[in-house]
């Protein structure tokens, strides 16, 4: 039985003061105890919210971590630091690295594994285009973004690993994958991890879809088969909309 995972990516918005307030918040709320629950920060955030997260069911990632363990490598931020401050799990290759900061596919595995190498949990983000979709090719990129992604991963590293299926045109559009579409890929992506892995690596991954995951539409993506959790942008960010996406089986 797969547990329910819920993750608010907060992206680039909430300073440490905002973050910190925001995050007592969902702490004192009622948020469903058999959700497992987390929430990313940007970087300067994280020791803020660290503070009010720790002790609590609540867990902490990271957007991003460096492929590096440390050295000349400006602007990075390494494991050992996101370690420190107690992050438990980082968000590897997500769209927007991927297509703003070119992060490609050997890039984003360097990550990968050196993040599980740190005992960090890693959620691991695939996704189309809408160009991709319309020519027919969604299946071969998010194969090719498994594979590469995945490359070196043993089958209990990869117990550490949540997939994130994030049609990159749902991302920030208002434009959400029917559940059907999003579980077919969901589907695929099962079949890929089996190939890759076995039957059981593929039937215990988690796999989150992302993309305007919002309260309206919530309850319908987590009714399909292969969705397990949801990756949430916008609607993480306030108490009102991002509590019921958590206790939509309240
Ligand atoms: P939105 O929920 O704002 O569409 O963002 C999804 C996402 O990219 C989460 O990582």
């Amino acid at each position: 039985m797969r547990k329910t995972f819920i993750a608010g990516n907060w992206k680039m918005n909430m300073t440490a003061s905002e973050g910190r307030a925001f995050a007592a918040e969902l702490t004192a709320g009622n948020l469903d105890k058999g959700v497992k629950i987390l929430i990313a920060p940007p970087f300067t955030t994280l020791q803020a919210v660290a503070e009010v997260v720790k002790d609590t069911n609540i867990l902490l990632g990271a957007q991003n971590m460096s492929d590096s363990e440390s050295g000349a490598h400006t602007g990075e931020i390494s494991p050992a630091m996101l370690k420190e401050i107690g992050v438990d799990a980082v968000i590897i290759g997500h769209s927007e690295r991927r297509i703003i900061y070119k992060e490609d596919d050997s890039f984003i595995n360097r990550k990968v594994k050196l993040a599980l190498k740190h005992g960090f949990e890693v959620i691991f983000c695939v996704g189309e285009t809408l160009e991709e979709r319309e020519s027919g090719n969604v299946e071969n990129v998010v194969r090719s973004q498994l594979v590469g992604g995945l490359q070196d991963i043993s089958t209990r590293e990869l117990q550490s690993v949540t997939i994130a299926y994030e049609p990159v045109w749902a991302i920030g559009t208002g434009k959400t994958a029917s559940p059907e579409d999003a579980d077919d890929v969901h589907a695929f992506i099962r079949t890929e991890i089996e190939k890759l892995y076995d039957i059981k690596a593929a039937d215990a991954v988690i796999i989150q879809y992302g993309g305007s995951v919002k309260a309206e539409n919530v309850k319908a993506l987590m009714s399909k088969p292969n969705i397990d959790g949801a990756l949430v942008g916008g609607a993480s960010l306030k108490f009102e909309t991002f509590s019921p996406i958590v206790n939509y089986n309240k």
